[in-house]
């Protein structure tokens, strides 16, 4: 069976262009991209230090399963992170390094999900709506059929799991949830998680926690999925957990990442990385172990967004159905109609956001749970971010 590519659905900064690129800003201010989750704060010079001192092993072919002081870094930060027992995760059997999670969640449903022949029954695989786009390109190529939950606000933005039947659980093969959820920035609790991990064990289906955004936060640090494992005795049996420094470390051009999770899955897709993927070259593995020992350069982050949502509290709190987002760098904000708020922000104030119907799909009553809004990252230093707020809120 050949999976539908005509249905697979264009990226959002594709879209976002063809909206604009034929539009002109009617000023000369100087133009600000608000559209892409891409820190602008530098990787911290411990990346760089590290880099270097280790350039002589670019010229080695690198290992699939990057190395075992990579690993040993990484368990060392879900164990410290999501407070986790020294057993619980083992560097060799259930950590997989990835560059960057996004091949990583994309290639994660091909070997989750099994392509069924003449079936007239596919697979499905569960996203919300709205979602990171890679997870319904995941589906389709799975050979899947993309079910698409809508998030809405009474909900903190993520699905309802008790809308979910049986019947459709049981077609499951894999359900991503994003926590913090981009684009709405809220948090998954621990009662919705530990509902969403027994769905997962029930039904028998693959939990993919993309969780790339757990470091950013405002007040509390969100919880992770492991966590729940841990509480319900340790097994990490259909759950994967994915994290990256691109965020963490403002380095998403390093591509590191890493998932953890299910030993079965875990090991699988190391084996079609090892056909299908590339591995990260050795001096990244080094520095990704630096990173991922060293804190101190992630608190620091943290703060400088918690000062950007300051920023953006100030010039737009009481409009737009503004909140403080509780995880990640991204407001997300109800303007009416995100398409022709977006126009207007990039002709009168030389602004780009990005429509949040660009990142959902219109369900079958018509309705679509991200028309209303425009996603603005907050990843520019405060300087700039008070600039584009306040440009941002004269202009609406
Ligand atoms: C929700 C979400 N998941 C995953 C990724 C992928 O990040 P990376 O491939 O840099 O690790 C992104 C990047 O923007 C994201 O927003």
């Amino acid at each position: 069976m050949n999976p539908d590519l005509s249905s697979l659905r264009g990226s959002p900064f594709v879209a976002l262009r063809t909206l604009l690129d034929p539009l002109q800003p009617q000023s000369n201010l100087t133009p600000l991209a608000l559209t892409i989750g891409e820190p602008q704060n530098q990787p911290p010079d411990l990346m760089k230090s590290v880099l270097e001192e280790t350039d002589h092993l670019y010229g080695k072919y690198p290992p699939g399963d990057g190395t075992k002081e990579q690993r040993q870094a990484i368990t060392d930060w879900l164990n410290r992170r999501f407070d986790l027992p020294e057993d619980m995760i083992l560097e060799n059997k259930h950590i997989t390094p990835v560059n960057g999670t996004k091949e990583a969640l994309y290639m994660v449903a091909q070997v989750i999900t099994a392509r069924v022949s003449g079936s007239n029954e596919k697979p499905v695989i569960l996203l919300p709506n709205p979602y990171y786009h890679v997870y319904y390109a995941a589906a389709v190529m799975a050979g899947a059929e993309p079910v698409l939950l809508n998030a809405n606000r009474d909900h903190n933005f993520f699905p309802d799991l008790t809308a979910l039947t049986p019947d459709l659980l049981d077609r499951c093969s894999a359900f991503y949830l994003c926590s913090p959820s981009n684009p709405q920035g809220t948090i998954a609790g621990r009662t919705y998680l530990q509902e969403a991990l027994a769905l997962a064990r029930r039904h028998d289906f693959v939990l993919i926690m993309d969780e790339c955004y757990t470091e950013i936060y405002d007040q509390e640090a969100p919880t992770g999925i492991l966590e729940l494992c841990r509480d319900e005795g340790g097994s990490v049996e259909r759950v994967l957990s994915f994290h990256s420094l691109s965020k963490r470390s403002s380095a998403a051009g390093l591509r590191s990442g890493f998932i953890a999770g299910d030993e079965k899955i875990t090991r699988a897709l190391l084996n079609l990385r090892n056909f299908a993927g590339a591995a990260s070259p050795l001096p990244v593995c080094a520095a990704a172990a630096a990173l991922w020992q060293d804190d101190a350069h992630v608190a620091l982050n943290r703060s400088r967004y918690r000062t950007n949502i300051d920023i953006a509290e100030k010039h737009l709190g009481g409009r737009f159905g503004f909140y403080r987002p509780p995880g990640g760098f991204f407001l997300w904000l109800d303007v009416g109609d995100g398409v022709e708020v977006t126009k207007k922000l990039w002709t009168e104030a030389a602004i780009r956001v990005l429509p949040g119907e660009y990142l959902s799909v219109t369900d079958e009553t018509g309705f679509n749970p991200g028309a209303q809004y425009i996603r603005v990252a907050l990843v520019f230093d405060s300087e700039m971010m008070e600039e584009a707020l306040s440009r941002m809120a004269n202009v609406l």
